[in-house]
């Protein structure tokens, strides 16, 4: 029914653009903003090791398979588990796949935007030097004022999806291949140059015993599901947006190597991120539980004491909301993607997702301010949505896709969409997707969710 309309949203030039563009949507606020926060709430060590498990165990075996079927059915993951689904004679019900996704992607572009706008605001505040020689009180200060202004976060969050539908709606190959490839390798310069400064830190030290050394008794059940809920955030899986990807991949491309490139990126950035903040929080007596603020409160001191530290600071947050807006609008794409199939311009397609997403966004903005007292089991709107989607909606999509390509999907179709010429990788693989992975995330769920 729907064959006509496979490949209609173009393809990727090799399998260097196809990298390029996944690890465009991976890499981005989770990596620079989330990781560090989080690991900062829940106690360090023993929660980036198991982040870095769910990783290998799911995050990687279900990439894979993500893009598989993306790459299989050519269109948007709406349309493409609906076809899938009759092709394989899979049960319907793993339509919701498709569905799910386009609705969790929604939700999550709206906090996206509203936190990606706070980058925006720091552009502006580097440049103009308001952090010139500042220490923890300023910083903390600057942040807490950007926060407590809606209006301020309003017009911020509108620039970044103004900025995030320009993009989509001139299609994703135009423009977003080009400017990847010299952007991408900017923010790996300047994480690495940050990390030079964090070396010259006392707080270097604690920052990596933080991070690296395990202790068991600082996790709770909810920061089991929250590294689960962020290794598929900060892969972008579970939603369709690597489906979405992998659709416009060309199929001679092989998918170990591609998706294990994206996943070492990934979480090398994150990692690196991690050090860089944790050490100016050590080193300044900062609180690494701090929350969504951490990002925000800490790297501002350590511009300051780098040389040309305001220049440095703003280009520095330029490349992140860079990063963020490459995520941005591969979190709207399958969405969009499959309103061009029912027959929308791509323009009316992405203002109609845009347009939502802004709305319930606002929701965000007030949760920092006005609503900040209305709670739901002690979680803010922007909060809730957070759990809701990484915790929940995300580690469920996983499952999903995980059980559809590993038991349902035939081995021919598999075999024959992976290309992965290693019988042992293949093997090691398909292991890991029909059993590792639904029992790891099924096992966390049960036992982590706080139900
Ligand atoms: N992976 C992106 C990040 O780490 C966020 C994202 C989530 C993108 C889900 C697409 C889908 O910032």
């Amino acid at each position: 029914m729907n064959s006509d309309k496979t490949g209609m949203h173009g393809v990727w030039a090799n399998r260097w653009t196809f990298i390029l563009a996944a690890t465009g949507s991976a890499v981005g606020l989770g990596n620079i903003w989330k990781f560090p926060y989080i690991t900062g709430e829940n106690g360090g060590g023993a929660f980036v090791l198991v982040y870095l498990a769910c990783i290998l165990a799911a995050g990687i075996p279900v990439m894979m398979a993500e893009v598989l079927l993306g790459r299989r059915g050519r269109m948007s993951p709406i349309h493409t588990m609906q076809t899938l689904a009759k092709q394989e004679n899979a049960p319907g019900f793993f339509r919701v796949i498709g569905w799910m996704g386009a609705l969790c992607g929604f939700f999550i572009l709206s906090f996206y935007s509203v936190i990606a706008g706070w980058t925006l605001s720091y552009i502006v505040k580097m440049a103009t030097g308001v952090f010139s020689g500042a220490g923890s009180d300023v910083a903390g200060a600057e942040f807490g004022g950007l926060l407590s202004d809606p209006l301020q976060l309003t017009i911020l969050h509108t620039i970044f999806m103004v900025l995030v539908g320009v993009v989509i709606s001139r299609g994703i190959n135009k423009g977003l291949e080009d400017s990847l490839r010299v952007l991408m390798p900017l923010l790996f310069i300047m994480l690495v140059m940050l990390f030079g400064y964090a070396l010259t830190t006392p707080g270097f030290g604690d920052a990596l015993a933080f991070l690296f050394s395990v202790d068991f008794s600082k996790l709770s059940g909810e920061s089991v599901v929250v590294a689960l809920g962020h290794s598929f955030f900060t892969l972008s899986l579970g939603m369709g947006a690597i489906m979405a990807y992998g659709s416009y991949m060309p199929v001679q491309a092989s998918l170990g190597k591609t998706v294990l490139a994206v996943g070492v990126l990934d979480t090398l950035v994150a990692l690196v991120a991690g050090i860089v903040v944790f050490s100016v929080v050590f080193s300044n007596g900062l609180e690494p539980g701090a929350g969504p603020g951490l990002l925000f409160q800490t790297l501002p001191i350590a511009f300051a004491n780098l040389p040309a530290g305001d220049l440095i600071g703003a280009v520095f947050f330029i490349l992140v909301a860079i990063a963020a807006w490459s995520s941005a609008i591969s979190i709207a794409e399958p969405a969009v993607a499959w309103a061009v199939e029912k027959g929308f311009s791509r323009v009316k397609a992405t203002v109609f997702v845009c347009a939502f997403s802004w709305f319930l966004g606002i929701g965000t903005v007030l949760s920092f301010n006005e609503w900040s007292s209305y709670t739901l089991f002690g979680k803010t709107f922007f909060d809730t949505l957070d759990f809701l989607t990484s915790n929940i909606m995300l580690p469920l999509g996983g499952i999903l896709i995980a059980v559809f390509a590993g038991w349902f999907v035939s081995q021919e179709t598999i075999k024959h969409e992976a290309r992965i010429h290693s019988p042992l990788l293949y093997k090691l693989w398909m292991f890991m997707l029909k059993f590792v992975s639904p029992v790891a995330i099924g096992f966390i769920f049960l036992h982590g969710l706080p139900i």
